[in-house]
């Protein structure tokens, strides 16, 4: 991977997003974002309710990497667009389809504190710039041979993988709540199915997976910030909804690990 590009501001911007990648893996340990019914009631200030909260939160994603990326003398070029297809399909799960769909409890407490919403949008921001600006313009690697590359081929089948693995394990932590759910049904129930049976957050490691994927088939340093920024939010929000499952349901599968399947 290219650790300088020649381009000063990318190159030293960069640096810094590792710095804060660091920082926010360092400050997950002392507690997880504020969102959710699990871990978005505690803080003061401004709320936002679950849809809108992730709808505004994670509409950078789908605005500034194609805004950079049209930007690029590589903008038109068969790899780059793959790569920008990519994009949008995940973060149009993520910013719409994944909120649109989701199941709220009605009289459920509002769940996004204003400052995760911010963060949001900064760590959003840099993954968009990050990734369009090296594969839409820097970069001289993405030809139509990248096709056929190793990298390319391993990383695409890593990504589908863990996607699907994300996607299903969405639909199955939906499905525990009705339809419309009535403000008389459990909020939370233990979810069975698909990787469940090994871990307590397979949403959140079939993402970490695709984002291993994506760095893979890209082999770029902005999509391993990505891969860092997601890790260093995700493996310790898995480890902390773990613990609140064993303290909230008597009969938790002791099998079950946080995230890594007989690892973590
Ligand atoms: N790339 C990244 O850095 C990043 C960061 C965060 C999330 N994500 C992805 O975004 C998606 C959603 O994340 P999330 O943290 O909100 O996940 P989550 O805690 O799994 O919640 C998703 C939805 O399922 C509900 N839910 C969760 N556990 C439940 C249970 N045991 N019983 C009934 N309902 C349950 C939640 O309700 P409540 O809201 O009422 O709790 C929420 O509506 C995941 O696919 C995750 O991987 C990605």
């Amino acid at each position: 991977m290219q650790w300088y590009t020649g381009n000063v501001f990318y190159d030293t911007f960069l640096i810094v997003g590792f710095v804060y990648a660091a920082l926010v893996l360092v400050s997950s340990f002392f507690g997880t974002a504020q969102y959710g019914g699990r871990f978005g009631g505690r803080g003061k200030g401004i709320k936002l309710g679950s849809k809108v909260g992730w709808i505004v939160m994670e509409f950078p994603g789908l605005l500034v990497f194609p805004l950079v990326f049209m930007a690029g003398r590589n903008a038109l070029e068969p790899v780059p667009l793959f790569f920008l297809c990519v994009w949008m399909i995940h973060y149009a799960n993520r910013a719409l389809i994944t909120p649109l769909l989701m199941r709220v409890q009605p009289g459920s407490q509002s769940s996004f504190a204003l400052n995760v919403v911010i963060a949001g949008w900064i760590t959003l921001s840099l993954h968009g710039y990050f990734n369009a600006a090296y594969i839409s313009e820097l970069s001289d690697q993405y030809t139509t041979n990248w096709f056929s590359d190793p990298r390319f081929i391993s990383g695409l089948i890593i990504y589908l993988v863990g996607f699907s693995i994300n996607i299903y394990s969405d639909t199955i932590l939906r499905n525990l709540r009705s339809l419309k759910p009535t403000p008389n049904e459990p909020r939370y129930k233990v979810p069975y199915g698909g990787l469940f049976k090994w871990v307590s957050c397979p949403q959140y490691f079939g993402e970490i997976l695709s984002f291993v994927g994506f760095a893979v088939m890209t082999w770029n340093l902005g999509a391993v910030f990505v891969l860092a920024m997601t890790a260093g939010n995700l493996i310790p929000r898995a480890r902390y909804t773990h613990k609140w499952f064993h303290k909230n349901f008597e009969n938790y599968p002791a099998e079950r690990k946080a995230i890594i399947p007989f690892i973590l």
